[in-house]
């Protein structure tokens, strides 16, 4: 053929009076700083403990690549106003250093808890540390930080993307067991450097391990976008004339490749099988129409628990230091079931 360790994080309910003076609304969308925001901020004064005041969160996205973000970002926007969070957005446009400023400048505005989704693994020590010194709490949501010092955040709420990479190349190995001849296949990445783009294929590659023949002959970032999963998908094809299977790490790049597939005049789902991680809307129908074969599920709606660790944090609770999201699979046929239920 072709641990979970539980951590007190010493917050006294003294930092619900750290929030800024603009309460006027639930949330506020602060650009990335321009300038000057480079600078070390002052170290937060402690204040007297209240009840009644408002809980500032500041939460810096990646930014709006795929129909999964935008979803998180529904989510947790909703969730901060039910909580009755005044909270602080911040896009970053998939850039790091948009998000280190953001970071930076909630410091600056003293709010009480700070929790972002690092757009890459590595390079947030010095930042995480400033936050630390001004003892305002940080909490990673969805993604994670390579950080030797954990005490630099509070907890990690969000998937286990190795996990993740481990089902999609699961069922590949149970697709193509009894197939001897080598199977061709072709890898879009997410954004390089991020933890879902290094631990799906981390996992993949742990799982496709046990039979040789299963070959991974093209693997490309297609930084999580459509539009990129669709240019690096027609390099692909025109790189390479036997390609018997894609594994695109999110449904956003499944969907930009498929355009590919079919204008290269081949039926996506039957002529290439597609796997691909996510299961937002529009994935999930390319499932139910049989174009995707198979979708990981990754939740997008981490609002609620992120505003939950807020909270507890704020008050002074234990948290737990690792918050993982569940999540199960889907099959063509298990996508049309679920297909009209799909919250996002
Ligand atoms: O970090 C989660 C990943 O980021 C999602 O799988 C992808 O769609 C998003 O852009």
């Amino acid at each position: 053929m072709k641990a979970t360790k539980k951590m007190g994080f010493a917050v006294a309910a003294s930092l619900m009076m750290l929030f800024s003076a603009a309460c006027g609304g639930n949330t506020t969308n602060t650009p990335a700083p321009e300038q000057g925001a480079g600078e070390k901020p002052a170290a937060a004064a402690p204040a007297p403990a209240s009840k009644d005041k408002k809980i500032t969160l500041g939460f810096s996205q990646v930014g709006a690549e795929s129909g999964w973000r935008t979803a998180n970002t529904k989510s947790i926007q909703d969730s901060a106003k039910e909580a009755g969070f005044e909270l602080k957005f911040s896009d970053a446009q998939q850039k790091q250093e948009n998000q280190i400023k953001a970071i930076r400048s909630f410091i600056q505005q003293k709010v009480d808890v700070i929790a972002f989704s690092p757009v890459v693994e590595s390079g947030w020590d010095t930042v995480l540390k400033e936050a630390k010194d001004a003892k305002i709490p940080v909490i990673l949501t969805d993604r994670a930080v390579d950080s030797k010092d954990t005490s630099l955040y509070v907890t990690f709420i969000g998937s286990d993307f190795v996990e993740e990479g481990r089902r999609a190349g699961k069922w590949l190995v149970e697709k193509f067991k009894d197939e001897k001849g080598d199977v061709n296949i072709v890898e879009l990445q997410g954004t390089t450097g991020s933890a879902p783009a290094n631990d799906r294929k981390a996992g993949f590659d742990e799982m496709i391990k046990a039979q040789p023949n299963l070959k991974v002959i093209a693997s490309q970032t297609g930084d999580f976008t459509r539009a990129k999963g669709k240019e690096v998908m027609q390099a692909f094809l025109k790189a390479h004339k036997d390609i018997d299977v894609l594994y695109a790490h999110n449904d956003d790049m499944a969907l930009g490749a498929i355009q590919a597939i079919e204008a290269a005049g081949l039926k996506p789902g039957q002529d290439i099988i597609i796997i691909s991680v996510d299961g937002v809307k529009d994935g999930m129908t390319a499932a139910a129409e049989g174009k995707i074969n198979f979708i990981v599920e990754c939740n997008p709606l981490l609002g609620p628990q992120l505003m939950e660790a807020v909270k507890n944090v704020v008050e002074g609770k234990q948290v737990d230091k690792r918050i993982v999201t569940k999540e199960g699979t889907f099959t063509s046929e298990e996508a049309k079931k679920a297909l009209p239920s799909r919250q996002y």
